[in-house]
């Protein structure tokens, strides 16, 4: 038996009964990724630490996980930009073990064949909004850090990735609406009055987006009540999803009555829309406000460090969320948190992730920065493929 194996019986074994399904990734395989033409590794279902220089390609094996569930992983960008040396291609191989079973999920670009990626579970292909069916990845990384002073959009991103972890209808609802959207204001750009075009797609803006609101609300309440109930080490927050037409669907008793005035709002702003050729009361407006409760002031005003840690929380909450509510072990992307906390939050932070019992991958320059782990994790250092564990028991 490989020391891995060992690893993961053993961990297997202490994880059984808790209620809920262990799911972790068991190996990874990456050709024309980035910097690495080819890449192999096997992981253990514990907290792992990848260390290396700055540039080894640390946060680009967090993207490669990042990029197991819909959208553009964790650094949003074009996928020819992560083709190695932009030669056109790459894959992703992952095999993944849940509930005891090995699945192998593949996602792979063949810019010569399509610009859009493929992804293939058990040889199937897969939509790639449907990923989250299959596994919940949740990440906090460095792009991170302006979440709370940048724009809104980010912001809509941020509980929309969330969200579609617990509900995965979500990320093909919110691809559908964001097209009806455009489709809207193309036809109030180019002056078209064709009432039956309008009355249908305002019909289906209505219907998406109406899941998209009471999803997202689902979410946020699920995450309120966990981050204000739990005595964490880290700071309780208060989040609200703010705007018209969320306060309406929260004034609202009956969800039918919500969405016929919905959808009688689309009808009346149609001439008002029509100047800007925008549309103007939906979700997509929203906008995620986070209060830092302890000092009552909204996380924009907080320092650098109190908006860390709020994410954290937050992030946390999820993960603590998720597995109760899905009843699933998610998997943790944390890139280059422990570097930047003090000792005392080192520590919390680690005992959180350990608590949690899920498989999370964690990077640093330094392998210093992980050692309020002692127990049950697992070093990669990229910099002389040396891997192993901390602490052996
Ligand atoms: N498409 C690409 N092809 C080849 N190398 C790339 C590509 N994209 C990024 N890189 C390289 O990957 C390295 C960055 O890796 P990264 O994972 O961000 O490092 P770190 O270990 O500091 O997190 C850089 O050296 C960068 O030049
Ligand atoms: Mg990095």
């Amino acid at each position: 038996m490989s020391e891995l194996q060992g690893i993961n019986n053993k961990l297997e074994k202490t994880n059984a009964n808790q209620g809920y399904v262990n799911n972790y990734i068991l190996s990874l395989k990456l050709s024309n990724f980035r910097n690495y033409q080819s890449y192999k590794a096997e992981f253990p279902n514990c907290p792992i630490a990848l260390i290396g220089k700055n540039g080894v390609g640390k946060t680009n094996i967090l993207e490669a996980i990042s990029l197991m569930q819909p959208g553009r992983g964790i650094r949003s960008v074009s996928l020819e930009d992560i083709a190695y040396k932009n030669c056109g291609n790459f894959g992703i191989h992952i095999n993944l073990i849940k509930d005891a079973e090995k699945h192998e999920i593949g996602s792979s670009l063949n810019i010569n064949h399509s610009k859009t990626r493929k992804v293939k579970i058990d040889g199937k292909f897969i939509s790639p909004l449907t990923l989250t069916d299959y596994l919940g990845v949740i990440s906090l990384t460095p792009l991170m850090d302006k979440l709370f002073i940048e724009g809104s959009s980010n912001r809509r991103k941020f509980i929309d990735k969330i969200t579609w972890i617990f509900f995965s209808t979500h990320a093909k609802n919110i691809r559908l609406y964001e097209k009806l959207i455009r489709e809207r204001n193309n036809l109030l750009k180019d002056n078209i009055l064709d009432k039956i075009w309008f009355d249908n797609i305002e019909k289906q803006i209505v219907k998406y987006g109406s899941n998209i609101i009471s999803d997202r609300l689902k979410v946020i309440k699920l995450l309120n009540n966990e981050i204000n109930t739990n005595s964490s080490n880290f700071p309780k927050a208060d989040m609200v999803v703010k705007g018209e037409i969320e306060s309406k669907f929260n004034n609202s008793s009956d969800l039918d009555l919500f969405k016929d005035s919905f959808l009688r709002d689309l009808f009346d702003t149609r001439s008002k829309d029509s100047f800007r050729g925008i549309t103007s009361i939906v979700p997509h407006r929203a906008e995620l406000e986070v209060r830092y409760q302890e000092k009552e002031i909204l996380a924009n005003l907080c320092s650098t460090g109190e908006q860390k840690s709020l994410l954290i929380s937050i992030i946390l909450a999820v993960a603590k969320c998720y597995k109760n509510y899905c009843n699933l072990s998610p998997i943790l992307l944390l890139d280059e948190v422990f570097a930047h906390l003090d000792n005392n939050k080192k520590e919390s932070l680690s005992e959180e992730i350990k608590n949690l019992n899920v498989q999370a991958f964690m990077s640093g320059t330094e392998e210093s920065d992980f050692m309020t782990f002692n127990e049950n994790s697992y070093i990669i250092n990229l910099d002389n493929s040396n891997n192993r564990r901390i602490h052996e028991h």
